[in-house]
């Protein structure tokens, strides 16, 4: 009995490191197809194969696989119950790693057939996963939070299904269709998601005599302003009416106001907090989440049409490259050195409490990890201002950049695991 409950424990906080460091890996090719789609992006000429290869190495192979193995670990830990099955969660990595190769191989080669082929794995590894979870929900303590986690789904199918259908050379929505497939993607699958975890994480890692933090208010404004601005798209490509841009407007508008309402409950836990001390990765991750308010209002203007073509190009990368890889990359520079300290010193340390264990804090390398992020920021800026501006100076530094930050990243990760 004793010799089985470690090794189960174990593979538990292996799983979700599997997949984080797949992730990590898939972002630097993702980086290595950035450079020599870099001069593309200047020109304006979006539909260049090692653009659209990077874009979803990074959406898929890095977000959508860190993601879903978080997923994993925090749904049965922030909820309180137990993961159902460890085994049907490495069925649905071996399909979401196949569906993440096939998707760029089917750009590169220009054959668009195994990019759908790949759209549909993902399909498949997504309902794996929604099966383990909601078989995990049965244990959990706290059901009704996580089932509205379980909302943001629908906008990651809308997403997929759209890829699929513009791979086959289907567009559902007519011109709209690769602008609800990008929005539904970024921003009402991802941006919503880390909308929807971060307040039950952060209460999770800090504890507070605030207790705001739990209401699902401001979820349910954004998921209904997601799918206010999702409608009024569809809309706008059918009959194209004033009606249809206003539900898109009123959407954007709940949408970030329930993302404001987030930020300020946020504010209001740590200012309640009961230690003085925050750990220093808190601090970026916070810093991830208030600066992508401004890049999501950035592109509510972007999807109101208003903008060039370039501009708005230039808004998606920052949110892609900039918000979202800023607030995956900080998540897990959280998240990685705690199951690795649990799985190399976690039993050890609580049978023999002289052995010199690290202070969990300290395994990851604070300063390389922060230099890290903001090169990555840094890189974002760049690709964005270059694409703006078309000037491919700026566009390949960029891309030279995000690929040093990833390697240092890399780095600090690799310093951790040797702690
Ligand atoms: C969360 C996931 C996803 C996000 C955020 C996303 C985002 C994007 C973005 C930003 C573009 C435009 C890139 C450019 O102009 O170079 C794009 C294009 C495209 N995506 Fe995705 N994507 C996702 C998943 C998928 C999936 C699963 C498929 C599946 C087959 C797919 C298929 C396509 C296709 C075929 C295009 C090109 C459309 C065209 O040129 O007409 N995407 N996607």
């Amino acid at each position: 009995m004793s010799a089985t409950k470690p090794n189960r424990l174990s593979s538990r906080f292996r799983i979700t490191r599997v997949y984080m460091l797949t992730g990590a890996g898939f972002l630097g090719v993702c980086w290595f197809f950035m450079i020599l789609a870099a001069e593309s992006l200047s020109r304006g000429r979006w539909i260049d194969s090692y653009l659209l290869a990077a874009v979803h190495l990074f959406v898929i192979g890095y977000a959508m696989v860190v993601v879903h193995g978080a997923m994993l670990q925090i749904v049965p830990v922030a909820f309180q119950g137990r993961l159902y099955s460890i085994r049907l969660g490495y069925v649905q990595y071996a399909l979401i790693v196949l569906g993440a190769v096939a998707l760029p191989l089917g750009f590169l080669v220009h054959m668009w057939r195994i990019t759908a082929v790949g759209g549909l794995l993902l399909i498949l590894s997504t309902g794996f996963l929604l099966w383990n979870l909601g078989q995990t929900l049965r244990t959990l303590k706290k059901k009704a939070e996580a089932l509205l986690i379980a909302a943001a789904f629908p906008f990651f199918f809308i997403n997929v299904l759209l890829g699929v259908a513009m791979s086959l050379g289907r567009f559902p929505a007519g011109g709209n269709t690769l602008p609800l497939h990008m929005m539904s993607g970024i921003v009402g699958w991802f941006t919503t998601l880390i909308i929807l975890i971060s307040p039950r994480l952060m209460s999770f890692f800090v504890s507070s005599r605030y207790k705001g933090l739990r209401k699902s208010g401001p979820g349910i404004l954004v998921l209904a302003g997601m799918a206010a601005v999702l409608a009024g798209e569809a809309l706008e490509a059918g009959a194209g009416s004033a009606a249809s841009e206003g539900i898109s407007a009123a959407g954007w508008i709940l949408y970030l106001v329930g993302y404001a309402w987030v930020l300020v409950d946020l504010y209001r836990h740590f200012r309640h907090r009961r230690r003085r001390e925050v750990e220093w990765v808190l601090k970026w991750i916070l810093g991830g989440l208030y600066g992508g308010w401004p890049v999501m209002a950035a592109w509510a203007i972007a999807s109101s049409g208003s903008l060039q073509e370039n501009w708005a190009a230039s808004g998606l990368l920052l949110s892609l490259f900039g918000f979202l890889q800023w607030n995956i990359s900080a998540y897990m520079a959280k998240i990685l050195p705690f199951l690795r300290w649990m799985g190399r010193y976690g039993h050890h340390a609580a049978k023999d409490p002289s052995e010199q264990a690290p202070a969990l804090h300290e395994m990851m390398p604070r300063k390389m990890t922060i230099a890290a992020l903001t090169g990555s920021a840094a890189a974002a800026v760049l690709l964005a201002l270059g694409t703006g501006l078309g000037r491919g100076a700026l566009t390949v530094s960029g891309a030279a950049m995000g690929t040093a930050a990833w390697a240092l990243y890399g780095l600090a990760l690799t310093i951790m695991y040797r702690r």
